[in-house]
């Protein structure tokens, strides 16, 4: 294995500064050989895999009437007593990295009461991630809040980003020691980002009314949750989650000032699709303030699933006879090297995928696809972009947000009932890469 362990295991700022990084030979010289040290990873979410949520926004949102998801999360994966078998199967998979998130609502249930039994629960997830050596990337906020923060208006509310950063600053006294790579934040550009490619209407209606129902039942004025949100609201809760992120980097540095702190965005490859195109339009509204603020942070973490090309006037749709993920978008494999270009170019700084995958019950797609986007973004870095590490979402098949168990964009699947985890073929093909560190 050409991975270097002792890189990984070093957990500190030297795996973002580049020193362990050099090229080894591959005993394939046509292979695409990537660095020593590179992260191979696989990315899950508490709430999407850990079950009963139960104090959390989403939990809350999941059981109104009306309520715009398709179903409750339940039990999900049941990863909050099943997590020793995710770390086995992602360390079985040839993997060195963990991502996941812990869940503020089971550690702050209510303001400022913080549980030392989940603190411990998550502290004993990251020692078995090193004890398995995967080096733990944590996310402190994956979208889910506890219900009483977004009761209170959610990231629109002025005292937000103090709430954030008391609770990061507790988490991180507890668990900054065992964390190899932070991020505040999973994706606060999303609704932005969503709200441009355009929600179907029925969809952003069910929402409103689900909106409504969660205020009147909390007795509130607004009840906003980070990915439930009225398109009148957005762009004050992203100034709220710009403020969050400051914040909360500020918050877990305070704690442990080498820890690697970043946040994730969400990034479409956005190209030109004639003259006069939109794209860079697109660009700044959906990206821009976040890569100012992200550029005094550690590094950035990019999460690519498409595609979007730009003309004058709009998107354009997937070309004639492109294969298509679950929901009908375009499956373009050299998307993520694309947004990772951009990414850099943007910001200047060291790159992490903390996501790139695909939804899709034709686990042969997701097989293909992984090689093919990889080799596109070795090419990225043999231009000389600094990318640090691929997390594929997801390890597992799991709760999908409003659409429910239907999407399916996992590495193993999930058996509903009994819990058992199955690796898929593309699992195997993630594997061969992440031993060969080379495609
Ligand atoms: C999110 C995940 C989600 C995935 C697939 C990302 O936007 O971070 O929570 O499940 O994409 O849609």
């Amino acid at each position: 294995m050409t991975v270097d362990r002792r890189a990984v295991l070093a957990g500190g700022a030297a795996l973002l500064a580049g020193l362990e990084w050099s090229e080894t030979t591959s005993a394939n010289p046509t292979a695409a050989q990537f660095p020593r040290g590179f992260l191979w990873g696989a990315a899950t979410a508490g709430h999407q895999v850990e079950g009963n949520n139960t104090n959390s926004d989403t939990w809350f949102l999941e059981h109104l009437q009306p309520s715009a998801f398709k179903e409750p999360s339940g039990d999900a994966c049941n990863s909050l007593e099943l997590w020793r078998q995710d770390l086995d199967l992602a360390k079985t998979l040839g993997l060195n990295t963990y991502r996941f998130s812990i869940e503020w609502a089971r550690i702050e249930p209510a303001p400022g009461e913080y549980s030392v039994a989940m603190l411990d629960h998550y502290r004993t997830m990251i020692e078995g991630c090193r004890e398995r050596g995967l080096a733990p990337m944590v996310t402190f906020n994956h979208f889910t809040c506890p219900r009483w923060f977004s009761a209170q208006g959610g990231w629109l509310n002025a005292t937000a980003s103090d709430v954030f950063a008391r609770y990061c600053e507790r988490a991180a006294r507890h668990l900054a020691a065992g964390i190899a790579v932070a991020t505040t934040l999973n994706e606060p550009n999303l609704m932005r980002l969503l709200r441009s490619l355009g929600l179907p209407p029925a969809l952003l209606n069910a929402q409103r009314a689900m909106l409504q129902a969660a205020a009147t039942s909390s007795g509130t004025a607004k009840f906003v949750a980070a990915n439930a949100a009225n398109a009148e609201d957005i762009d004050s809760m992203m100034t709220g989650l710009l403020a969050a992120h400051r914040a909360g980097r500020g918050a877990i540095k305070s704690v442990r000032p080498e820890l690697p702190v970043g946040m994730s965005l969400a990034l479409v490859d956005d190209q030109a699709g004639g003259p006069d195109s939109l794209r860079d339009a697109k660009r700044s509204e959906l990206y821009g303030e976040w890569l100012e603020v992200a550029k005094a942070d550690d590094f950035l973490g990019v999460q690519n699933y498409e595609r979007a090309r730009w003309t004058n006037t709009g998107r354009l749709p997937p070309p004639p006879g492109a294969t298509l993920n679950w929901s009908g978008a375009e499956i373009y494999a050299p998307s993520l090297a694309g947004a990772v270009r951009y990414a850099h170019a943007a910001s200047g700084l060291p790159i992490i995928v903390t996501e790139h995958g695909v939804g899709t019950e034709d686990d042969s797609v997701r097989a293909a696809l992984i090689p093919a986007a990889l080799i596109e973004l070795k090419k990225a870095m043999d231009e000389g972009i600094p990318v640090r590490g691929y997390m594929h979402w997801s390890l597992l098949d799991n709760f999908e947000w409003v659409f429910g168990y239907g999407p399916k964009f996992g590495l193993c699947s999930v058996d509903r009932t009994t819990f058992v985890r199955k690796p898929k073929p593309s699992a195997a093909v993630l594997a061969r890469i992440a031993r060969h560190n080379a495609v």
